[in-house]
């Protein structure tokens, strides 16, 4: 069924959406390239994290979540989980036809392009590559350039972001179980697939680092895709005659869990000081 939406204009909002806080990682590229926009993000902190649910599980939270950002009157909307995207992606557009909408998919593409090993480890929740629309990317993009993909499911690594435990002890643990086994299977480029992980990059660069092999002549690449996702999406709203041109930008956060958690977030993560507001979606 077809949800009829309020009437935008280019000074409307953009919405940008994640489970968590993980989002944030890609509305920073947004804020950066889009200085005039006014963004609404939500974050689904209270049903946080969404990659060790079933796959029906996400499609419902994130056709909810997207129908409370489209009755906010956003113009566009930026679907900023890897695992909401390749779940439920194709569900929100049927339901929201004609309106911009942006997902974000695991950077393959990119890290089968610069890796020298021909192996590229891959860091996502268990949820996203278990996914069909995940595996036929992978098949599309090894079969296209031969390249390896090792896949590494994080689960617990996404918990640990939203509790703003970026580089504890817990944190280093998980990412030395994670990664250490790409790095010896001869990765040489990790895609960053889960918007949550950059905010955990340099963490992951003490690890390999640290690891036997490292060798400093030849750095692992580390690729994050929210730079494009915002560049995709001012492509789309130049293309719709939809860009907001000047003007000071707002911004508010909402979530479903508390909103000094993620007042707190947009400040040590972005140095933002948005109006947040806890609802209940
Ligand atoms: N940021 C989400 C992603 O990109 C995290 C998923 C989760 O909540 O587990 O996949």
């Amino acid at each position: 069924m077809t949800q009829s939406v309020h009437s935008v204009n280019a000074e409307s909002p953009i919405g940008v959406f994640d489970s968590g806080v993980g989002g944030l990682s890609v509305l920073r590229h947004i804020h950066a390239q889009l200085p005039h926009e006014h963004l609404i993000y939500f974050a689904d902190s209270g049903h946080a994290p969404y990659g060790d649910r079933e796959e029906e599980w996400v499609v419902q939270r994130s056709l909810a979540v997207a129908a409370f950002l489209f009755g906010q009157g956003v113009k566009a909307l930026v679907v900023a989980c890897n695992t909401a995207t390749v779940a439920a992606i194709k569900a929100i557009r049927a339901q929201w036809p004609g309106m911009p909408i942006v997902g974000v998919e695991p950077g393959l593409k990119p890290g089968a392009a610069v890796t020298k090993s021909g192996k590229v480890g891959v860091l996502a929740t268990d949820r996203t590559l278990h996914s069909a629309k995940f595996l036929a990317l992978r098949d599309q993009i090894a079969g296209a350039t031969g390249a390896e993909f090792l896949l590494q499911p994080c689960i617990g690594l996404v918990d640990q972001i939203e509790l703003g435990q970026l580089g504890c002890e817990g944190t280093m643990a998980l990412l030395e179980q994670y990664v250490v086994p790409l790095l010896d299977g001869g990765a040489d480029t990790l895609v960053l697939g889960c918007t949550h992980y950059p905010f955990v990059e340099q963490s992951i660069r003490q690890v390999v680092a640290r690891h036997a092999s490292h060798d400093p002549d030849a750095p692992v690449t580390l690729i994050d895709t929210g730079d494009a996702v915002a560049r995709q999406l001012a492509r789309l709203l130049e293309g719709a005659g939809m860009l907001r041109p000047a003007g000071v930008a707002h911004l508010r956060g909402y979530t479903t869990a508390s909103a000094a958690v993620l007042a707190e977030a947009f400040r040590a993560l972005l140095a933002l000081t948005p109006q947040v507001e806890a609802v209940d979606v």
